[in-house]
């Protein structure tokens, strides 16, 4: 046979194996039970439906690509195949959606501690569930609530491997803000390690102890931000903290008030 054989380009090989990700696991439940597919619709969609109305807590579905990927309102999400980490975990919630506000906040910094873990760039927590580095958005999370099963599907997709033109606007991935490729399989690992430990302690010790640790992430405390509040409201004050619901604390002009619920529209410098 003659020609030069196709030489793989940087990172080809970096495949997300459920045997590796396994051996880098150190929880109880989150990926105890694990299913990597190479495509599917939505990671979401596919824990939501029928096939895992069975499934154990903690099972997780990641995928290389997804075709119908989804954001928060309705948005679409989108990833090159083999670059992001696009996975959903079935988390239980039987205290309804109170706690699953709170479980997509420690959602949110299990992803930063976990990046951090790995030697990552650092990610601020952008109330509710964004994590962005410099007012790039990095890692999404779309949790949604199965009431027939008391348990929350929570939805994340982390910009890895990207280069800036597979990016939308306004995003930035691990790698462009690092300057290097990162292999997915540790990280999808730390993430599940850090869930759960948040998740522990949410059920053990509270919000309290998780709360400081957000707000110290955060990357509108100490800003002025523009809120939607839905129904063609908005609100436009300075953010004081994260409150003890796991809401957004606004100083207004009859004091402070939070917010549990409301899309960021504007954040000043
Ligand atoms: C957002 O910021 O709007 C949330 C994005 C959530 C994307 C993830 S990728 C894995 C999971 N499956 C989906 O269809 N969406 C979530």
């Amino acid at each position: 046979m003659t020609g030069t054989p196709k030489r793989e380009g940087r990172g080809a090989r970096d495949r997300l194996i459920d045997t590796e990700v396994v051996r880098h696991l150190a929880t109880r439940v989150l990926g105890r039970s694990l299913l990597i597919f190479r495509s599917v619709d939505s990671t979401n969609d596919l824990l939501r439906s029928d096939a895992f109305r069975n499934a154990p807590a903690g099972t997780v579905i990641a995928a290389e690509e997804q075709r119908k990927g989804r954001g928060r309102l309705d948005r679409v999400w989108e990833a090159p195949l083999f670059r992001a980490l696009l996975f959903s975990v079935l988390v239980e919630a039987r205290g309804g959606a109170a706690e699953a506000a709170l479980a997509n906040l420690v959602a949110a910094l299990a992803v930063a501690d976990a990046v951090q873990d790995v030697e990552g760039p650092s990610l601020d927590i952008r109330w509710p569930n964004d994590l962005v580095a410099n007012d790039r958005k990095v890692c999404g999370i779309l949790s949604e609530f199965r009431s027939d099963r008391g348990a929350l599907v929570v939805g994340i997709g982390l910009n890895v491997n990207q280069t800036e033109e597979e990016l939308p606007p306004n995003a930035a991935s691990l790698r462009t803000l690092a300057g290097r490729a990162f292999p997915r399989v540790p990280i999808l690992a730390a993430i599940l390690n850090r869930f759960e430990e948040h998740l522990d302690v949410l059920r053990e010790g509270g919000f309290e102890p998780l709360r400081a640790r957000i707000e110290a992430r955060s990357s509108l405390v100490g800003r002025t931000v523009t809120l939607d509040l839905g129904a063609g409201r908005t609100l436009t004050a300075p953010a004081l903290g994260i409150g003890p619901s796991g809401g957004l604390i606004l100083a207004l002009p009859d004091g402070p008030r939070e917010f549990l619920a409301g899309e960021v529209l504007r954040v000043s410098v």
